[in-house]
């Protein structure tokens, strides 16, 4: 199953591709978890994209699409996958179309987390996570027994360098500009599903679940 996860930021987008993935048993593919661990690790591809993501700003597309073409051709790929956070503007998705031409069937469900952004602000000032396993926290919604302690492996957490208000905002108006385009994109594919991201965790997860086992 190829599944691809659209939403604002704090939308939980990588909240529930991670229990989408532990369900189907398909890889989740965050293009900005790939571009943190290359900043992290200062390669080429990180030395590109920083400023941009500090700014709250979309890295090129031509760098993320590359990625993303790559991480496809991966063999634990093959049965499929989750993607979040791409694409990001019609000329990522028109370049992933491209890219799965070759390729049986196409996305199969397009899942737009919609959610009302006044309510999202908080959710991405209290996130924090573990250094370690990556494990997500919030500091009021899903708080680690010790503070600042990963409750899963003990390591120690953070936040992310975007995550504060003034690049919040910015990031949420990069997303407005791209996000009737893409959503009228795939509309016209019949495979988009809108569901509810202000509910609960567990309740969205139900959607997307209604949605994939239909
Ligand atoms: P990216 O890492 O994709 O960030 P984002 O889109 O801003 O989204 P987030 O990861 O912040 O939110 P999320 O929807 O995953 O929410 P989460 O589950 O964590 O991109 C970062 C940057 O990388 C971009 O700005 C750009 O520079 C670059 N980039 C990435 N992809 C790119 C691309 N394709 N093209 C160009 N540039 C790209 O949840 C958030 C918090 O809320 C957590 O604390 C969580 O516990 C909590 N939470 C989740 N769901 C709920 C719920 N239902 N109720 C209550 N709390 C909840
Ligand atoms: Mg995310
Ligand atoms: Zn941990």
């Amino acid at each position: 199953m190829r599944i691809i996860l659209l939403g604002p930021p704090g939308a939980g987008k990588g909240t529930q591709a991670k229990i989408i993935s532990e369900r189907f048993g398909i890889p989740q593919i965050s293009t900005g978890d790939i571009l943190r661990k290359a900043i992290q690790e200062q390669t080429d591809l990180g030395r590109r994209a920083k400023a941009f993501m500090d700014n709250g700003q979309l890295v090129p597309d031509d760098l993320v699409t590359g990625i993303v073409h790559d991480r496809l051709a991966e063999p634990d790929c093959s049965r499929g996958y989750i993607l979040d956070g791409f694409p990001r503007t019609l000329a990522q998705a028109e370049a992933l179309t491209e890219s799965l031409k070759g390729q049986r069937g196409g996305i199969d469900f397009v899942i737009d987390i919609r959610a009302d952004l006044s309510r999202l602000v908080k959710r991405l000032t209290g996130r924090r996570l573990c250094k370690n396993c990556q494990q997500m926290y919030h500091e009021e919604f899903n708080p680690t027994k010790m503070k600042g302690v990963c409750d899963k492996c003990g390591g120690e957490l953070y936040q992310r360098e975007d995550d504060t208000e003034e690049t919040i905002v910015r990031r949420f108006d990069v997303y407005e500009s791209q996000a009737r385009a893409l959503e009228s994109f795939y509309a016209s594919s019949g495979k988009y599903r809108p569901v509810n991201g202000d509910l609960p965790v567990d309740q969205v997860t139900r959607e997307v679940f209604a949605i994939l086992n239909h």
